[in-house]
């Protein structure tokens, strides 16, 4: 039967559903039509919105699922390409002490930027939408998106891991006053996770 996607509705910050935390599903839950159904749209939503990644929490769904796609992505250019990627109940595990500097937005958090400091290196572990078992180990800027994807699981925001409340900015003032700075941060990223 056709089906036209859906795009939902984003949580914007102060509504409570961004606070909860997730709830695991069951193998049955996640090959049930209206959980598959569910994570069609909410990986359309996420393109749509030109997202790096979208929690179900985020459309209002307290399920422990959340979608991560960088394709050349027009919000953050320098991320690395990450493949169309869903994660079901994931869990995450520092595998080091070593920490970068990232400088965070979300489709949550309307025309705001922040600096964060996100581990390194991580181990993701968890389902895939097919229920198979997911395993991965990411570096740099991966691990720093999948660290802000699934802290939207358990009802964290970037805003709170931001030290340095001076550095929050609007999209147009990053480009102008903080995108200069942050390219060198970059670039030190990914010559040292990334190639
Ligand atoms: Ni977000």
């Amino acid at each position: 039967m056709l089906r036209w996607m859906t795009l939902l509705k984003i949580a914007q910050i102060g509504h409570p559903i961004l606070r909860q935390t997730a709830r695991h599903l069951s193998a049955e839950e996640l090959a049930s039509p209206e959980v598959q159904t569910f994570i069609d749209d909410l990986v359309e939503t996420m393109m749509d919105a030109n997202g790096a990644g979208l929690a179900a929490t985020q459309v209002y769904k307290p399920w422990a699922i959340c979608a991560l796609l960088v394709k050349d992505n027009p919000r953050y250019p320098y991320k690395p390409n990450i493949p169309l990627t869903v994660l079901v109940n994931p869990q995450i595990e520092v595998l080091s002490d070593e920490t970068f500097e990232n400088f965070e937005g979300c489709l949550s958090v309307p025309n705001l930027r922040g600096q964060v400091q996100r581990h390194a290196r991580v181990r993701v572990t968890g389902w895939n939408r097919d229920g198979s078992d997911f395993v991965q180990e990411c570096v740099g800027f991966t691990a720093g998106t999948m660290q802000h994807e699934i802290d939207h699981l358990f009802g964290r925001l970037f805003v709170d891991h931001v030290t340095d409340p001076s550095t929050f900015c609007t999209w147009a003032e990053f480009d102008r006053h903080h995108k200069a700075g942050f390219m060198q941060t970059v670039q030190a990223v990914v010559a040292k996770y990334h190639r």
